[in-house]
């Protein structure tokens, strides 16, 4: 008797559980997505190497984006500031003592935003040992004085190998550097990626600044461009009411606790295409896939294209190897 309850809870269960699922799906209304990802040319679902394959290399630097491209990442993501002197730069944090060796080379500077030192001072610091130290299971001696990359330096790393990784670029900081949307528009421009020639889907702009989506949007309105959202904003207002702005755009961009399918469903519905950040635990994969995402940023591009039934072209170690590092 006991174990024909048990059975039947169990059954019970089982069954609810297909239920639920079965409406989560329903509700992140994917089809729209995946129209929306073929319309602009943007793979489905898409790989975001996210700083490139910065779990393995450090962040935004020449491994990292190099090793992101031979696994076969869809796209190389990166944050992008406007140095002193008017170059662009990749770097995420707003200062850089955290990922640079800053507080040696520049003693009291260590807290000065990156937008006050000029290039030729970027170059000068080490970028890479950060990471030897933080992750000694993942250092390679050779990480060490890696250099903060400029925009164009990144482009040739795309354009490098047989693979052809797309652009995923974001303004960080916007509001700091004035006309940078410009700036990098015309670099874009003049290496081909933006204009009659440039390859469809192969760029996209992002940023959590609606301001600086409008820009691009008015220099180059055909390059796709995605709205992040993070928790702050959506303390301050609804999905609905981020969404509604995101439709000026081609997506939204939400961390992964706003990746309900509810909230992906809202901006399918709206048209829109939604890449979930950052991505990185194989459960946490498994359930943003699951809940309709058409993409998700990820530290480990490795991990995602395997998920999706990629063939990795060889083990990240043994690419670092016959990269050199
Ligand atoms: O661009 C998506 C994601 O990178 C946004 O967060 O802080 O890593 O730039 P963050
Ligand atoms: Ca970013």
């Amino acid at each position: 008797m006991k174990i024909k309850v048990l059975a039947g809870v169990i059954v019970t269960l089982a069954a609810l559980i297909i239920v639920v699922l079965g409406v989560f799906r329903i509700m992140a209304d994917v089809q729209p997505g995946r129209d929306a990802s073929a319309k602009l040319g943007i793979p489905y679902p898409t790989v975001i190497a996210h700083r490139g394959a910065s779990y393995l290399a450090p962040e935004e630097t020449m491994p990292a984006f190099l090793l992101a491209r031979e696994l076969g990442a869809d796209y190389i993501e990166m944050d992008l500031q406007r140095t002193k002197d008017g170059a662009i730069v990749a770097f995420h944090d707003d200062t850089l003592e955290r990922t640079t060796n800053v507080k040696e080379v520049f003693p009291g500077r260590e807290k000065q935003f990156i937008n006050t030192f000029n290039l030729g001072e970027l170059k000068r610091l080490d970028a890479g040992s950060w990471f030897n130290k933080a992750y000694p299971d993942r250092a390679h001696p050779t990480f060490a004085n890696q250099k903060i990359l400029t925009l164009e330096e990144v482009i040739a790393v795309v354009e490098g190998g047989v693979n052809k990784p797309g652009l995923y670029l974001e303004t960080k900081s916007p509001e700091r550097s004035p006309g940078i949307e410009k700036l990098i528009v015309e670099i874009l421009a003049l290496r081909g990626w933006i204009g009659p020639n440039a390859k469809k889907g192969a760029l996209i702009f992002q940023s959590f600044d609606a301001a600086s989506l409008a820009k691009f949007k008015e220099l180059a309105p055909e390059v796709p461009r995605t709205y992040l959202i993070d928790e702050d904003m959506a303390r301050k207002e609804s999905w609905s009411e981020l969404v509604d702005r995101a439709v000026a755009h081609s997506g939204v961009g939400p961390v992964g606790y706003l990746g309900f399918p509810w909230n992906i469903g809202k901006a399918h519905k709206k048209g829109l295409l939604v890449h979930v950040y950052t991505i990185n635990e194989l459960a946490h994969i498994r359930l943003f896939s699951f809940f309709g995402a058409d993409g998700l940023f990820t530290d480990r591009c490795d991990r995602l294209l395997v998920y999706q039934g990629r063939t990795l072209p060889a083990q990240p170690a043994d690419i670092l190897k016959k990269l050199g590092y």
